[in-house]
């Protein structure tokens, strides 16, 4: 099923203007005939057929989709595209919650595992969907009991739970948006995603198992919404028992609110384009960007592409390691698997909980046939070491898929040969928050996959390598990620600032005559004499450390917050288990001394002000950082004296080179 020959690498980042790549892989694997034979897509033949009648008309392409889904009304307009504001299935209406539930219920699915949850200490809840409706029920009917009404805004800070799933499905059911702020995250970051949300209730739980200890999610929603005029109520699900305060009047537990609500509840019929959530992702600015997704679209594309990407059956159990507080949970743990009948395998805690053997045990025990987990942690299993997945029976699994950063040829081959045993085809898969669902992928029964290369974009979508001047590249030259043709679960808008959302992905290569105005992805790229496209990295501020996206803006000023700081640059320098280190230069104030207790203390700051996700790995500090003439630090310079120990790019703007000099100097002490 394979055909190998050699091939060398290396990898150089983005520099400046110039993406330079020249990674070389040869290797390909085209899928085995059993697999193909059983698959949605069993060809390529049938893959490129496809990919014609959506390239002839994608927007009748996705209206056929669209039709999969449950609608109380049928839309009048599949797309109104007012650039860059697109709108998917005007004068539809449906809801996300029905979709994943309720038409669930007149068959047999009705007694199907809907989720298998297994908790850190090792507890196990299955929920059918017939249960998992009437959970989401109760809860919806809470949320109308503490006045949440359609287009209000509920917050979510929990830990994996069925309860954070049954939360969203609640909030989709009665027209709320949900807004899933990530478990690790501090009280400030929830506090800032909030306010800029304005929620009025957050849903929270008094702690969470994380690595055989409790995380005091309450405590720091507390300490949260004390600066959140917004927020009316919490509710609070006991899932630790660990003691907490509950406030009278504003707090309420869920086993009393919840459990104690009717389990009958019509889902609201909302227009396709209401919005479903707002989830906040890191930008180049210290400010998080809000997200926002709404419903028809979205459900369309994430449902087609959790049922193709996945080859979904009704005897899979999904396993998707992600949280529910990024994209990936939200698109491939709780919509596209539920929208399709699934059943989900859910694992609240870490992979090395008690031992670094957990994921293989839940895959034995629970006979996982689907998993999709990210790089970074398929490069810390291999660090682990190969006699943990070899202590288990892994026969169940049929497909492997990755995302959330590029993947290095050898952790693609650990992963087939040691996870897979070379059976499994690996599907990877590039998209983004923004993009709501898979862009580009591999469809398993029909593609020849390369390690490395996410290989095309799916049928239905235009992406293209393009030059600064908007040319496609030519093959193997590094250019800009963009995608050509509005699609189904496109972000549409950053919640609450238009101006941004245009800023940020419409104006590299804007509207004009002549010129339809192309979403940039912020990723660098190239396409293969295949035209597989290979994702060179962000060519902007954003960083990706352990499958978790942060803007390097965000860390700094949460740095310059600090009293002793006076100012600060973050870059990234390669790491071999997490993809990206953070290497903070830090200039303090004259009354301070650089200590190492004082780079703990800063890093601790980072912790407490974002979550321990954004602490640096390494704090330099510096008399001065290099900065152009206008006052610009100038990053690239760090980012090369962090990679290589010297800069050798343009130094013309520098304003004082001697900086450089000290610079380097202080990282030989
Ligand atoms: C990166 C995660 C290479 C990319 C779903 C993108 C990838 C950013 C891949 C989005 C992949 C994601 N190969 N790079 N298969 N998947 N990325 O918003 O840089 O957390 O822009 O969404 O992750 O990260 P986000």
């Amino acid at each position: 099923m394979a055909s190998r020959s050699d091939r060398s690498r290396t990898k150089t980042p983005p520099v400046g203007d110039r993406i330079s790549s020249v990674l070389q892989e040869s290797r390909s694997f085209t899928p085995a005939t059993s697999f193909s034979a059983r698959a949605h897509v069993s060809s390529a033949k049938a893959l490129a057929a496809l990919r014609r009648q959506a390239d002839a008309d994608p927007v009748a392409f996705w209206q056929e989709r669209a039709r999969e889904l449950v609608w109380f009304r049928d839309w009048k307009r599949a797309l109104v595209w007012k650039h860059p504001h697109a709108q998917w299935f005007v004068g539809g209406t449906t809801n996300a919650s029905m979709n994943c539930l309720d038409r669930h219920l007149g068959g047999w699915r009705r007694t199907k595992a809907a989720l298998i949850w297994e908790g850190e200490p090792g507890d196990v809840r299955t929920l059918t969907y017939q249960q998992l409706h009437a959970e989401v029920c109760k809860a919806a009917n809470a949320l109308l009991h503490l006045g949440v009404k359609a287009g209000d805004v509920v917050a979510i800070y929990m830990g994996m739970v069925p309860e954070a799933v049954i939360a969203m499905l609640a909030c989709a059911r009665i027209g709320a948006t949900h807004n899933v702020i990530f478990g690790g995250f501090s009280s400030e970051a929830v506090r800032e995603r909030i306010n800029d949300s304005k929620a009025v209730v957050l849903i929270t739980q008094d702690g969470a198992y994380r690595r055989g200890q409790t995380v005091e999610l309450k405590t720091a929603a507390d300490e949260a919404v004390r600066r959140c005029p917004t927020i009316r109520h919490q509710l609070v699900l006991r899932r630790t028992q660990q003691p907490v305060k509950m406030k009278r009047g504003r707090d309420h537990w869920w086993h009393e609110l919840v459990d104690g609500a009717s389990s009958i509840n019509e889902p609201a019929q909302l227009p396709s384009e209401h919005p479903l959530f707002i989830l906040y992702t890191s930008g180049s600015t210290g400010k998080p960007k809000g997200i926002l997704h709404t419903t028809g679209g979205y459900l369309t594309q994430v449902a087609y592409t959790c049922k193709m990407v996945f080859d979904l059956r009704d005897d899979d159990v999904y396993f998707c390691t992600a949280d529910v507080g990024w994209i990936t949970g939200h698109s491939y743990i709780v919509y596209g698997p539920l929208l399709n009948g699934a059943t989900v395998m859910i694992y609240e805690g870490t992979p090395n909980h008690p031992q670094p053997d957990r994921f293989w045990d839940i895959i034995e025990r629970h006979a996982v046939s689907i998993f999709y987990t990210a790089p970074t942690a398929i490069r810390s299993f291999m660090k682990w070491g190969e006699a943990w997945p070899a202590k288990h029976d892994l026969s169940s699994l049929r497909l492997l898929g990755t995302v959330g950063e590029p993947i290095n040829p050898e952790a693609w081959m650990w992963y087939h040969e040691v996870i897979g045993r070379g059976r499994c085809p690996i599907v990877d898969t590039w998209w983004q928050t923004e993009t709501g669902a898979i862009m580009i992928s591999p469809l398993p029964g029909a593609s020849t996959t390369r390690p490395g290369t996410a290989t095309v974009p799916l049928p239905g979508i235009q992406a293209d390598v393009v030059r600064k001047d908007g040319t496609s590249c030519a093959a193997n030259e590094g250019g800009l990620l963009v995608v050509k043709h509005p699609w189904p679960s496109m972000l549409r808008t950053i919640y609450g600032n238009d101006e941004r959302y245009r800023a940020a992905y419409w104006s590299e290569f804007p509207k004009r005559r002549g010129h339809p105005g192309w979403y940039f992805t912020g990723d660098g790229a190239r396409r293969d004499e295949h035209g597989n496209i290979w994702i060179i990295g962000r060519v902007d501020d954003v960083v990706n450390v352990s499958g978790h996206r942060l803007g390097t803006a965000e860390i700094e000023s949460a740095l310059v917050s600090h009293a002793r700081v006076a100012e600060a640059a973050v870059v990234a320098r390669p790491d071999e288990v997490k993809g990206n280190a953070l290497v903070a230069f830090v200039t303090l104030k004259a009354s301070a001394t650089p200590t190492p207790a004082l780079a703990e203390e800063l890093r601790a700051h980072v912790a407490r002000e974002i979550g321990p996700i954004a602490k640096p790995d390494e704090i330099r500090f510096t008399e001065m950082l290099p900065k152009t003439r206008s006052g610009k630090i100038m990053r690239r310079l760090l980012r090369e004296i962090v990679t290589s120990g010297v800069a050798t790019g343009d130094v013309t703007t520098l304003e004082d080179a001697g900086v450089l000099e000290r610079l380097r100097a202080g990282e030989e002490e």
